[in-house]
């Protein structure tokens, strides 16, 4: 086994390790906290590590129980817009590494805006931490993985109950807040984008697992990549329940 996965919060700041793309993520962070985004403060790198502030908030398992409510799903969409408007004018440095395959993009994507990577305070998105997996991608590529997250798409009863779910929210309304809180106007199949880009995050996985980079390593040593994939067709299945379209607006 190589690196291990080391996050730990100390006081108002957090050490984390320190990746490839750790510069390029501080200069980004630098970028979005000077135009007012309520991400990390980027507070430097070692060889090790990489040290960012706080965002304050509730976060983690903490965070759950913030989206069970649409206007909070609401406030997640209006955060995530705020934050890729502000991302399009970030002067990005020549030599720029990002953690996963990039493209051209004018935006930069978070790369993991699910429930727990946001910090949220009395129901509401305040902010949103935990960058490694950011890179210039398509808007679609963060909405797709925020509404699987968020509406939610294939979850299983036990794990909905362990969102605090007494039983299946409305999850048309859910991705009609989410999509008006982001102010997305084209038609979209939510089942198909949030499916589509899951599949993208399980190829994601691969490629950082073989390049040693953990926890993806261990994921790939245990076999979740092809349990995650033979796992497509049941999320679909428990999809079956809503109607997943919703027009241009
Ligand atoms: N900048 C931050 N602001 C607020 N909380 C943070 C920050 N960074 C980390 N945390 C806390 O530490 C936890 C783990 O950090 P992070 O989300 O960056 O790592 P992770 O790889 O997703 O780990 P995990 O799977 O344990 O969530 C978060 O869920 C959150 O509670
Ligand atoms: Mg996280």
């Amino acid at each position: 086994m190589s690196e291990q996965r080391r996050i730990s919060v100390r006081g108002d700041s957090v050490e984390r390790p320190r990746k490839p793309w750790t510069p390029t993520i501080q200069s980004l962070l630098r970028h979005l906290r000077r135009t007012g985004q309520p991400v990390p403060e980027p507070l430097g790198y070692d060889d090790e590590h990489e040290f960012v502030g706080l965002v304050v908030g509730d976060a983690g398992d903490a965070a759950w129980q913030h989206q069970l409510q649409t206007a909070g799903v609401r406030s997640a969409g209006a955060l995530l817009r705020r934050i890729h408007d502000a991302g399009v004018t970030w002067r990005r440095p020549v030599d720029a590494v990002w953690s996963v395959p990039a493209g051209q993009d004018e935006v930069i994507c978070h790369g993991d805006p699910q429930p727990a990577n946001f910090a949220w305070t009395n129901g509401r998105a305040v902010g949103l931490f935990d960058w490694d997996a950011a890179r210039p991608g398509s808007r679609l590529e963060d909405v797709a993985y925020a509404l699987l997250w968020l509406v939610p798409v294939g979850v299983e009863k036990a794990e909905l109950e362990r969102r605090g779910f007494g039983s299946m929210p409305d999850r048309r309304a859910r991705a009609e807040a989410f999509l008006d809180g982001y102010g997305w106007r084209d038609s979209i199949n939510v089942v198909e984008v949030a499916l589509a880009r899951h599949r993208q995050a399980i190829d994601e996985v691969v490629v950082l697992g073989r390049q040693g980079h953990q926890p993806h390593a261990d994921w790939i040593a245990a076999g979740w990549p092809e349990r995650w994939r033979s796992g497509l067709a049941r999320m679909r299945s428990l999809s079956d329940g809503f109607d997943p379209v919703i027009p241009a607006r």
